[in-house]
């Protein structure tokens, strides 16, 4: 057998190329200036969708999101909102159908990490964090179920009425000390996603979560950059052996947003390279 360092790989493999699975439907991703946001909003641009870009800070982000979106093809418009505030939630909305006419996929991913120990958070740091992770995810589940339900199915478009993707965490599962408020906001999630999944299916909307692990994402850029933390995560808490790529996630989302995945209803898709598989077991307990 090959000694365990050969496992490491480099993150330079070819990436699968995306098909048109999502031709003709229009789509709204937050936090889509950057990381996980962008190149979801980018891999359904490449998958033959039309999409709204939110950002809140990164406007350049958001124009480059943008261009690669229209550079495969498709239509792409940018929306500033702070996804925490209601008012402005229902004017991105708005602008949705402003722009498109209608909405087949919402992506609410916008989420932020502000990290303290449970004896030093402050009640701002708290509240921050459940507002943009899970309040916001609600106020955009709820502006997209009342267009999905109004909408209805056109089988010309999709199987379903729509498709709601809530943006996770494996740490909807693992605790994480030293980060109760984003650990909480996700547990959130879990049971938000099932639960709105379990009122509207019979409308045949489907509400799904996707859960990443540790991702080259500007939110995770520090670890990265830190040989000896990156080896640390990625050696003990990543069975697979190599941090995930923006990428990994797009691929996926697509997938979960097509009719590929039609009968995939009321769950979570962890990405996360096995992490959420318990690995301090190995060779332990
Ligand atoms: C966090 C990352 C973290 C990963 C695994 C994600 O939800 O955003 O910062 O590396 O979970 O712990």
């Amino acid at each position: 057998m090959p000694p365990e360092s050969d496992y490491i790989v480099p993150n330079d493999s070819p990436p699968a190329p995306i098909h048109r699975v999502l031709k003709g439907q229009k789509a709204l991703v937050t936090g889509a200036s950057k990381g996980l946001g962008q190149a979801i909003a980018v891999g359904f641009g490449q998958a033959g969708a039309d999409v709204l870009v939110n950002y809140y800070s990164d406007e350049a982000g958001a124009r480059q999101t943008a261009r690669s979106i229209e550079e495969s093809g498709g239509k792409a418009v940018i929306f500033r909102a702070d996804t925490a505030r209601e008012d402005e939630v229902r004017s991105m909305f708005q602008c949705m159908i402003d722009t498109f006419g209608r909405l087949d996929i919402c992506v609410p991913n916008s989420g932020i990490q502000l990290n303290a120990r449970i004896d030093e958070m402050t009640l701002s740091q708290w509240q921050r964090v459940i507002d943009v992770n899970l309040t916001g995810q609600f106020l955009c589940a709820r502006e997209a179920v009342r267009l999905f339900k109004s909408q209805g199915i056109d089988r010309s478009i999709s199987y379903a009425a729509g498709k709601l993707i809530f943006m996770s965490s494996v740490h909807d599962l693992i605790p994480w000390e030293g980060h109760a408020n984003y650990a909480a906001s996700k547990g959130g999630i879990l049971l938000l996603m099932k639960s709105v999944a379990q009122e509207v299916a019979h409308l045949h909307i489907r509400v799904n979560a996707i859960s990443p692990g540790a991702i080259r994402t500007p939110m995770n850029v520090e670890k990265i950059i830190s040989q000896e933390v990156y080896e640390r995560v990625l050696l003990k808490l990543i069975p697979y052996k190599r941090i995930g790529e923006p990428e990994d996630v797009a691929r996926a989302t697509v997938w979960l947003a097509s009719d590929e995945s039609d009968y995939v209803n009321g769950t979570t898709i962890y990405i996360d390279g096995a992490m959420t598989c318990w690995p301090g077991f190995i060779g332990a307990g």
